[in-house]
C-alpha cells in the first residue's frame, strides 16, 4: 500500500513544513491537486508552486491534474518535478497521445475517472498505465463524503488489470479515512489519497498508521 496525503488540506502558507511533516510521519508520496477552474469549479496551484516544493522533500510527487486538455502542460509539470502524472480521461481529446507524452518526459502515466464515468473506458489503456485513479468523490474540493457506489468500479478494474497488467496500481481519492479505508482495500485499491483525514490531525503519523493497518 502506498499512502499519498493530499496537500489540498494543508496550510498553504507553510507548504514546505506541511510536506516535511507527512514525510516524517511515514507517507510514501505527496498528492498534489491541480485545478483549473474549467474542468472543475475550483482553482488551486500550478507548476511554479510544485517547482518550489522540489528539494524540500524526498517524497515522490503524485500530481493529479484536474485540467482541460492536460497534454498542453505535461512539459511544465515534468520540469517542475512531477513523478506520477494523472489526468482525467473526461478532459483529454487524445488519450493515447497524452499517455505517450507523459512517458516521453520520464513520468509515470495515470488516468483518473470521475464517479459518473464507467470503469470500462480505461480498459483499452491499462497496459500503458502505471496507475488508474478511481475518484471516490466528485473532483473539485476536499472534505467531501466518500461515495461507496464507486467501489464496484475499483473491483472491475482490479480484475481486468489482473488479466492484462498485474502490476497496475489503483488509487482512490476523496473521503478516505479510518472508516472508509476498509472497503477500498477490500475492493483492490492500493494507493490511498487522504487530505483532511491526514492534515487535520496534529500528529500525522496516527492517521497514516491507521490507513496502513487496513493493508490487504
Ligand atoms: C478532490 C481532490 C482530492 C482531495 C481529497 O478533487 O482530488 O485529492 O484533496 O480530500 P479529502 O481526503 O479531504 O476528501
Ligand atoms: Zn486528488
Amino acid at each position: 500500500m502506498l499512502i499519498s496525503p493530499s496537500i489540498l488540506a494543508s496550510d498553504f502558507s507553510r507548504l514546505a513544513e506541511e510536506v516535511k511533516s507527512i514525510e516524517n510521519a511515514g507517507a510514501d508520496l505527496v498528492h498534489i491537486d491541480v485545478m483549473d477552474g474549467m474542468f472543475v469549479p475550483n482553482i488551486t496551484l500550478g507548476a511554479p508552486v510544485i517547482k518550489c516544493l522540489k528539494g524540500k522533500t524526498s517524497l515522490p510527487f503524485d500530481v493529479h491534474l484536474m485540467i482541460e486538455e492536460p497534454i498542453r502542460y505535461i512539459d511544465d509539470f515534468a520540469a517542475a518535478g512531477a513523478d506520477i502524472i494523472t489526468f482525467h480521461i473526461e478532459a483529454a481529446k487524445d488519450i493515447k497521445a497524452t499517455i505517450e507524452k507523459i512517458r516521453s518526459v520520464g513520468c509515470k502515466p495515470a488516468i483518473s475517472i470521475k464517479p459518473g464515468t464507467a470503469a470500462e473506458v480505461v480498459f483499452p489503456y491499462l497496459k500503458d498505465l502505471y496507475m488508474v485513479l478511481v475518484m471516490t468523490v466528485e473532483p473539485g474540493f476536499g472534505g467531501q463524503s466518500f461515495m461507496p457506489d464507486t467501489m464496484p468500479k475499483v473491483k472491475m478494474i482490479r480484475e481486468e488489470a489482473d488479466r492484462v497488467k498485474p502490476d497496475l496500481h489503483i488509487q482512490v481519492d476523496g473521503g478516505i479515512d479510518g472508516n472508509t479505508i476498509h472497503t477500498v482495500t477490500e475492493n483492490g485499491a492500493d494507493v490511498i489519497v487522504a487530505g483532511s483525514y491526514v492534515f487535520k490531525a496534529e500528529d500525522r503519523s496516527i492517521p497514516i498508521k491507521t490507513l496502513r493497518s487496513a493493508e490487504k
